[in-house]
């Protein structure tokens, strides 16, 4: 399976992605945590990339489109993927066209997470993110037992520094104005399935899990 997840931040994609790739057997793609990545290493590429993150803007899509060729031309993304924050323009959707007529495959479907306004705010107000293992966890939906440790991996956690309410509010002006129209270009080739993404964590991952089996080889 080939697979994209859209919705707006604090959507869930992240918390769902790590289930639906390990129920499908496909590695998990999120250029979020690409970039984050190289931001805590001090690579050229997170310098780069933070002055947007902070911001809430995209990284240029040169930067981003090399990243994202570079991940799916690897051994383990041969036979499916999900992508979990890209694309996230229309630009970066035909350039993922590109890259995967060249490597002889296509888009299986766009799963998109369905949510309203206020439920994401409350979302990403409470996120907590582990700095080891990448986990999300939330202070009031989905606590840690211990505060600020990963009980995965007893890694610390720690408040995105995009995830503070004016920056909240930049970027899901930027989902609306560049990544929402994604919902007509995949819709108008039949390929977006989308769901209700509220709810519990568990009763979405059923929901997700349900609308892409139809869809799995
Ligand atoms: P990215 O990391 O992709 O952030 P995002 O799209 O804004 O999405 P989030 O990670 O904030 O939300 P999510 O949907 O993953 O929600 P989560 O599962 O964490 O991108 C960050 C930045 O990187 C961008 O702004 C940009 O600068 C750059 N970037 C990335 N990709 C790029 C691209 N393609 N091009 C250019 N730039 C790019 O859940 C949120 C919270 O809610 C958590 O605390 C979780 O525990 C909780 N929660 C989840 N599900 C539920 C539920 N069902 N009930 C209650 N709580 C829940
Ligand atoms: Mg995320």
């Amino acid at each position: 399976m080939r697979l994209v997840l859209v919705g707006p931040p604090g959507a869930g994609k992240g918390t769902q992605a790590e289930f639906i790739a390990e129920h499908f057997g496909i590695p998990k793609i999120s250029t979020g945590d690409i970039f984050r990545a190289n931001v805590s290493g001090g690579t050229d590429l997170g310098q780069l990339a933070k002055k947007y993150m902070d911001a809430g803007d995209l990284v240029p899509d040169e930067v981003t489109n090399a990243m994202v060729r570079d991940r799916l031309g690897q051994d383990d993304a041969r036979e499916g993927f999900l992508l979990d924050g890209f694309p996230r323009n229309v630009a970066q959707a035909g350039e993922l066209d590109g890259i995967l007529a060249a490597l002889g495959s296509k888009l299986t479907v766009v799963l998109d997470l369905e949510v309203e306004h206020d439920e994401v705010v409350r979302r990403l107000s409470g996120r907590r993110t582990c700095k080891k293992c990448g986990h999300v966890w939330h202070i009031e939906f989905d606590p840690p037992s211990r505060p600020d440790v990963c009980d995965k991996c007893d890694g610390e956690l720690y408040h995105r520094d995009d995830d503070y309410p004016e920056t909240v509010r930049h970027r899901l002006d930027v989902y609306a104005a560049q990544t929402a129209p994604l919902i007509e270009y995949y819709g108008g080739r039949g390929q977006v399935v989308s769901i209700d993404a509220l709810g519990t964590v568990e009763d979405v991952t059923e929901r997700a899990i349900g609308a892409l089996t139809p869809f799995a080889d």
